[in-house]
């Protein structure tokens, strides 16, 4: 089919690539199909409020650029929009009428749906209710099944591998153990990948439940072997056998009652604490790894899922998303997404390329 008006928005929480997607979205849709592009702003809010802007060529300088030019929202679900009424009490309503008005009056052929699972699992909602969507999987937490790698994650690894550097230096100055908790929900990639390109001696991952004993004796076995200094990784989504991942609740209160990843690394400096002789400190490294500029392969891989998006859009592929697989784009169906977190497999290759080289994951 040909392409005269296409849209694209942004949901869930950014990542370094989202511009890379824009861009490559806005001049393969201008430049090589001569459509009109639609930029809707802030997530799904701009679908359900109608707000958008017009993007063009010259808008796409934009590469470098972390963030995204069009806002992002991982709290305007259409579905399920909360919001207060005039008594300030917490409402839920359901705006997905609305917003499918909204999209029919923007007379577009298709909308580009960037995010995560939240976000592709309302855009395949849509697709379901008739509208023309295609997914373009993003998440620094590269959790995303049906996708190798999801842009954002190469870049969130070089934060924390650089953060992990750092740490070591001033950790062995001072003889302590530094601790560095990376974000990742429920999968431990960010934390892995770190430890592994970070030279971590501890590396905790929410699917490997950590045995404290185990921590310790690695901290205590580098001291008596010479070096009274130890550097560890923790997702912040690990967890102590037996017990569950530490989180709290949203300080947002359009999230009450939401439960936020959080807090492991200084639960664990205290437990390290009260049983080493050793200064134990933690850094949470936090929105850093979402933010700033992109590594070339993000960018990369932003650009080939935005032109390969254009391309299905074209050929009609409608209610699919653009994944890497091996080294090719390819099309998988959004059904086929069904809320799963890719999570590191208890075989991976990664789990034992570390403990051959004798990081310890808390087992
Ligand atoms: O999914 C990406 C992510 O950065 C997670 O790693 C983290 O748990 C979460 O988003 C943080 O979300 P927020 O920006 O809402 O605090």
């Amino acid at each position: 089919m040909s392409l005269k008006r296409v849209g694209i928005l942004t949901g869930g929480g950014d990542c370094s690539g989202l511009n890379a997607v824009i861009r490559a979205v806005t001049r393969s849709a201008i430049i090589t199909h001569e459509a009109e592009v639609i930029g809707i702003k802030n997530g799904f809010e701009g679908l359900i409020f109608d707000r958008h802007r017009k993007l063009t060529v010259a808008d796409t300088k934009i590469l470098p650029l972390g963030g995204t030019i069009l806002g992002t929202s991982n709290k305007g679900n259409p579905f399920e929009y909360r919001q207060f009424d005039k008594d300030g009490n917490l409402t839920t309503q359901d705006y997905s009428q609305k917003s499918i008005e909204n999209f029919n009056r923007l007379n577009l052929d298709c909308l580009f749906v960037v995010g995560g699972d939240g976000t592709l699992q309302i855009g395949y909602k849509f697709f379901e209710m008739g509208m023309p969507v295609i997914g373009i999987p993003k998440t620094i937490d590269n959790d995303l099944v049906g996708t190798d790698y999801t842009f954002g994650y190469q870049t969130a690894v070089q934060v924390a591998c650089d953060a992990l550097d750092r740490l070591h230096t001033t950790g062995e100055s001072h003889d302590r153990v530094m601790i560095l908790e990376v974000m990742g929900r429920e999968a431990g990639w960010i934390a892995l990948e770190a430890g592994i390109s970070g030279a971590a001696h501890v590396t905790l991952i929410p699917e490997i439940p950590y045995d404290l004993e185990k921590v310790l004796e690695k901290i205590q076995l580098r001291k008596e072997g010479g070096s009274p200094f130890s550097v560890i990784v923790v997702a912040e989504g690990a967890k102590e056998i037996g017990k569950q991942a530490i989180t709290s609740e949203a300080a947002s209160t359009r999230l009450q009652g939401v439960a936020q990843l959080g807090g492991v690394g200084n639960f664990i400096a205290k437990q390290l604490s009260d049983r080493i002789d050793l200064e134990v400190r933690c850094t949470v490294l936090g929105h850093i790894q979402r933010g700033g500029t992109p590594l070339s392969f993000d960018r990369v891989l932003g650009t080939r899922l935005g032109t390969h998006a254009v391309e299905a859009a074209v050929e009609g592929k409608f209610g699919t998303m653009v994944a890497l697989k091996g080294q090719e784009i390819v099309l998988v169906e959004l059904e086929s997404l069904a809320g799963i977190v890719r999570k590191v497999p208890e075989n991976s290759q990664l789990i034992r390329t570390a403990e051959s080289i004798g990081i310890c994951l808390g087992r």
